[in-house]
């Protein structure tokens, strides 16, 4: 018999975290999870913020939610968001490494050592740092945890001013590969999904300093445009539930047939 399509992405009774939970794709995906049927944790740097953002979710999914402030560059804080989710719900099924930062570009030749400790921290430590956490729950579980390190498609190319966050985010597909085949054999799938371009509030940003930054990414699409953020939750669903039982340490492309190069 083979299993009901429903059921390959069904995640009733699954508990999942996902980081950058208040805006963007982060609240697109953290909701997709939660319709379909996981207890979600929203998590991002403002209590207010992950409060109304887990609210609103559990409202909409019928799901119960918890709200957790956690800054991701704030190594010594992870532990907690473990610790509370694991208190509250019992166990961790899938993480979402979504929360990243891409500031103001900075040449190569300009960067400051804040300025690339500054997005080391967030887009790269404190994620790798997270996904061992909640690996080493999900190996006193037993096999089935899934983690979804989102990257960039930019990550193939890098760019004029933009190098530091394309570089580690390109580190973090790496830790993506390496984190596979490490925790393969404790039965945890890794995964990275690197979008193109979609409409939130970091690409909105782009605006203020290059105004033409959202119109040149669409033009670099095949489909010619910057995507709803509603349009990443079927490639986090597939990466979080059973259907994709054999895929890890891949990078998965969501970005309308964007270039890599
Ligand atoms: N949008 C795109 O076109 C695009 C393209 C490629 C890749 N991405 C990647 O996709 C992810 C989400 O991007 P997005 O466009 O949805 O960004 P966004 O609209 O700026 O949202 C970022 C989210 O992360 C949270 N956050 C920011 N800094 C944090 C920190 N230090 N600790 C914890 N949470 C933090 C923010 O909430 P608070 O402000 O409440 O903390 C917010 O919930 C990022 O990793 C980004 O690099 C986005």
């Amino acid at each position: 018999m083979h299993p009901s399509l429903a059921d390959l992405f069904d995640l009733t009774g699954q508990v999942a975290i996902v980081t950058g939970a208040t805006k963007g794709l982060g609240r697109s995906m953290a909701s997709g999870l939660a319709r379909a049927g996981a207890s979600v944790v929203v998590v991002s740097r403002d209590q207010s913020r992950c409060e109304e953002a887990a609210a609103a979710i559990a409202q909409e999914s019928g799901r119960p939610t918890l709200a957790h402030a956690c800054h991701m560059g704030d190594w010594d804080a992870l532990p907690r968001l473990v610790e509370k989710t694991v208190e509250r719900f019992g166990r961790i099924d899938v993480l979402v490494n979504n929360a990243g930062i891409h500031p103001a570009p900075v040449a190569v030749m300009d960067l400051s050592s804040e300025y690339f400790d500054k997005l080391y921290h967030v887009n790269l430590k404190g994620p790798v740092r997270l996904a061992a956490l909640v690996a080493k729950q999900m190996q006193k579980q037993g096999p089935g945890g899934r983690i979804v390190n989102v990257a960039t498609v930019g990550a193939y190319a890098g760019g004029p001013g933009v190098g530091t966050y394309t570089g580690l985010k390109a580190a973090l597909i790496n830790f993506t590969k390496t984190m596979a085949r490490e925790w393969a054999p404790l039965g945890i799938r890794v995964n990275a999904l690197c979008p193109g371009p979609f409409d939130s509030e970091m690409m909105r940003g782009t605006v203020k300093l290059d105004p033409k930054f959202p119109d040149r990414s669409a033009m670099a699409t095949m489909q010619q445009r910057v995507a709803d953020c509603d349009e990443v939750i079927g490639a986090v669903l597939y990466l979080a539930s059973k259907a994709s039982s054999f895929v890890t340490g891949e990078d998965h492309v969501v970005a309308g047939g964007m270039l890599r190069c």
